[in-house]
């Protein structure tokens, strides 16, 4: 059983401490912390925590807590970490890690010099969906991934201080592209290289000093590419989506609109629909169970499993740092309007990797182009001849019926 100090007790604080404590759970949220002491007492009240304060530090000492929850504004983030390090506590940090991979790193140092347990909160990897792709492109049923895509769009943060660039560290590139780099650095393999970030940003619509919209591009030292697309402006709800394309398939998913319930309502019972929905009238597209399918249940039980088996969780401050990175670099290139090369300090992945070979063999004298079924039934290569360079293309197999019922 863990017993958990909360520090937060705003939009995300209560999502972790519904999935920490939702079913039948045996892990507890034993302390809150929170800023003021009316929020702190309810809640406590809400959750049953024995413990609530309003110093932060009181907290994390808190004898009785073995992990320390951090679900504060981004610029509090490294605080909250030193001091788990001071006292020596296992610590899970929501996302982004750090404002920038200057304070990531700092943190990553700091937990690692302690020896603490340290997890990344990014729950979009252990979504159900994800988690389902993700084990088909383990196996190889994809092929080798050649483009990872992910997307997130909504209508903008609820808080005030996500608006203010000092306190976030950025606007939706920061806030919303961490999960996209993650989700599609995943698929391409976390020990691939991620090198250089080309990125457009824009304040198209809300008056703040930092992005609300954005589309990038990852290049990794093995060729594949990822991409991201995020926005504080986008209406209609919130739009979760990833596209994984490979040598031998492809994965389409939608984590949270179009996802199969749909519903129509006047608006007489004027109900929650999902995180960030914009209407609870017309037809709506509510999410089932929320909080599963936005992976927090799957990644809670990884970090607990992790921690109580003296591991790793799949998501550490290592992560964390490692998409501070390319975001560094996306914000660099908005700027230049360059590709602009991913600064690493620490890498921990393979280096030097050379492209694979795009080159598939038919036979000692051909490369395989493309292989296919035609409209009239029989089996078609393309070829390239290796020495001429030559484009051919051969039927393969029995013609015959194929031909006589196409007339031809
Ligand atoms: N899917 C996700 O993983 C996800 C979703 C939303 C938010 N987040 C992250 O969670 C963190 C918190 O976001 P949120 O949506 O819960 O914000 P929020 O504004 O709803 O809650 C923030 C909490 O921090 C407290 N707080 C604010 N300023 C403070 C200060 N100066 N000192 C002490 N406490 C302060 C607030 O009172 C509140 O309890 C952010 O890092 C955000 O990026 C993650």
């Amino acid at each position: 059983m863990q017993r958990i100090a909360m520090l937060g007790s705003g939009f995300i604080g209560r999502f972790y401490a519904d999935s920490l404590q939702g079913q039948r759970s045996k892990d507890k949220v034993i302390s809150i912390y929170s800023r003021r002491e009316e929020s702190a007492k309810k809640f406590a009240d809400q959750y049953g925590c024995t413990h609530w304060t309003t110093k932060m530090e009181e907290a994390i000492a808190h004898p009785d807590v073995t992990i320390v929850c951090i679900a504060l504004p981004n610029n509090l983030h490294e605080a909250a970490v030193l001091l788990c390090c001071r006292h020596k506590k296992a610590v899970m940090t929501t996302k982004p890690l750090g404002r920038n991979a200057t304070e990531a790193r700092r943190m990553l140092d700091a937990v690692e010099k302690a020896s603490i347990f340290n997890g990344y909160l990014e729950d979009l990897v252990y979504t159900p969906k994800f988690l389902k792709s993700m084990e088909t492109v383990k196996n190889g049923a994809l092929g080798r991934i050649l483009w990872a895509k992910s997307r997130e769009t909504h209508p903008g943060p609820h808080s005030e201080w996500f608006w203010d660039l000092e306190q976030a560290g950025g606007g939706c590139i920061l806030d919303l592209g961490c999960h996209c780099v993650e989700i599609s650095r995943s698929f391409i393999g976390k020990d691939i290289k991620p090198v250089e970030v080309m990125c457009w940003a824009d304040t198209q619509v809300k008056p703040i000093d930092a992005e609300d919209h954005a589309i990038g591009l990852v290049k990794y030292e093995n060729g594949a590419i990822g991409q991201f697309e995020v926005s504080w402006t986008f209406r209609g709800g919130m739009d979760l989506r990833d596209e994984v394309m490979g040598t031998e398939g492809t994965i389409w998913s939608n984590n949270f609109l179009r996802t199969g319930l749909e519903m129509f309502t006047t608006g007489k019972g004027g109900d929650y629909i999902a995180e960030k929905a914009e209407s609870n009238t017309g037809w709506l597209f509510p999410v089932g169970d929320e909080i599963n399918e936005l992976g927090y249940n799957h990644m809670f039980t990884d970090m607990f499993t992790a921690l109580e088996n003296g591991k790793a969780p799949k998501e550490t401050f290592y992560d964390g740092y490692v998409v501070n990175a390319i975001l560094d670099a996306a914000y660099k290139s908005a700027k230049t309007k360059l590709w602009e090369p991913v600064n690493l300090e620490v890498w921990r992945g393979q280096s030097g990797i050379t492209r694979h070979s795009h080159l598939q063999e038919y036979d000692s004298d051909h490369y395989l182009v493309k292989e296919e079924m035609t409209h009239y039934g029989a089996r078609k290569v393309i070829l390239k001849n290796k020495q001429t360079n030559k484009i051919i293309e051969k039927i393969i197999g029995d013609l015959g019926a194929g031909l006589e019922n196409h007339g031809l």
